[in-house]
């Protein structure tokens, strides 16, 4: 077994996480996945599951035993979770846990301060990482409801106007997180991760259309529409207001950069959104299981 301990996957079964559990296992690192229902036949043989819900403190004592770092995903959708994982941090600590890598939006520190408190909470640990993850490419893919729009409808709506966002391939963003979780020379900061360009909407529907001969357009609309849209698609409002706010900032070009420390902290370079969508045909882009 490695030296590394037992890492704790929070969201385990998730996008990022099922990679993060997967890259781990294939290193020799004990992994416990947590989440709320068993993975069922995709867990990876001799990785354990603990049930575990944010909203229920009675798992998580049993989901912390003699875990030595935690992946961290904090509860999805809620706006202010500041609270419940500041309770479970102190008691990762009071566990013997030393490091946490925590995933979190490059958008949320301006327009979601809620998500954004989080990123101060996870320093309480002895050792820390926070993801600032720029717009995931899977976005695209999968039961996503831009991929969806953009299938069945052949159009990405948002209220980003022109602006760029550096989009990164969640596979990439999960290989940072590995990479974090077993580094001996652990160096406790945040890392803004990006794909290897920024691209507005136009260029995003345009790389659609050339690679799956669809006929996809962006149509950008107010925030105030995007809001209404986002509320009858069924999320929640306090969370539309981060979503719209994301674009918000885009537009604004406060998203428009690219860094290089996926290519520093995993060796190669950040996958294309070009290679992206050449690797998922329309067909393939039905599934939502990202490639490791
Ligand atoms: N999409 C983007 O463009 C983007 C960009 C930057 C950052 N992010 C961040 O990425 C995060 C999502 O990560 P992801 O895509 O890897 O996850 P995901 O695919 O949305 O999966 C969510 C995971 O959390 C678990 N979960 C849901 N509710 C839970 C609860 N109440 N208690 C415990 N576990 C729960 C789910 O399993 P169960 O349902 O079985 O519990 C699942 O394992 C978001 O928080 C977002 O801030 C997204």
């Amino acid at each position: 077994m490695s030296a590394i301990g037992t890492v704790l996957v929070t969201g385990g079964t998730g996008q990022t996480g099922r990679i993060v559990t997967d890259l781990l296992h294939r290193r020799g690192v004990n992994v416990v996945v947590a989440s709320r229902h068993h993975p069922g036949e995709r867990l990876p043989a001799g990785v354990r599951h603990v049930r575990f819900d944010w909203a229920d403190v009675a798992t998580h004592e049993e989901a912390l035993r003699d875990v030595d770092s935690i992946y961290l995903l904090p509860p999805p959708l809620d706006p202010d979770p500041v609270d419940v994982v500041d309770g479970f941090l102190r008691r990762a600590v009071g566990a013997g846990v030393r490091r946490a890598v925590l995933l979190n939006s490059s958008a949320f520190p301006l327009c979601a301060p809620g998500l954004h408190a989080v990123r101060l909470t996870v320093q309480q640990m002895p050792e820390w990482s926070v993801l600032l993850a720029s717009g995931f490419m899977q976005n695209f893919l999968g039961t996503h409801p831009t991929a969806v729009a953009v299938r069945e409808h052949h159009e990405i709506v948002a209220a980003a106007g022109n602006g760029r966002m550096g989009w990164v391939d969640a596979a990439d963003v999960a290989a940072v997180a590995a990479e974090l979780l077993t580094r001996a020379d652990h160096d406790s900061r945040e890392h803004v991760l990006t794909g290897p360009e920024a691209l507005s909407y136009d260029n995003l529907a345009a790389a659609i259309a050339a690679e799956w001969e669809l006929p996809v357009g962006y149509r950008p609309v107010t925030a105030a529409e995007r809001a209404a849209q986002l509320v009858d698609a069924g999320l929640p409002p306090t969370f539309v207001d981060a979503l719209v706010g994301a674009d918000v900032l885009t537009a604004s070009g406060a998203e428009d950069r690219v860094t290089t420390e996926v290519a520093q902290l995993v060796g190669r370079d950040a996958t294309s959104f070009a290679d992206l969508l050449h690797r998922h045909a329309p067909r393939a882009a039905m599934t939502t299981t990202p490639e490791v």
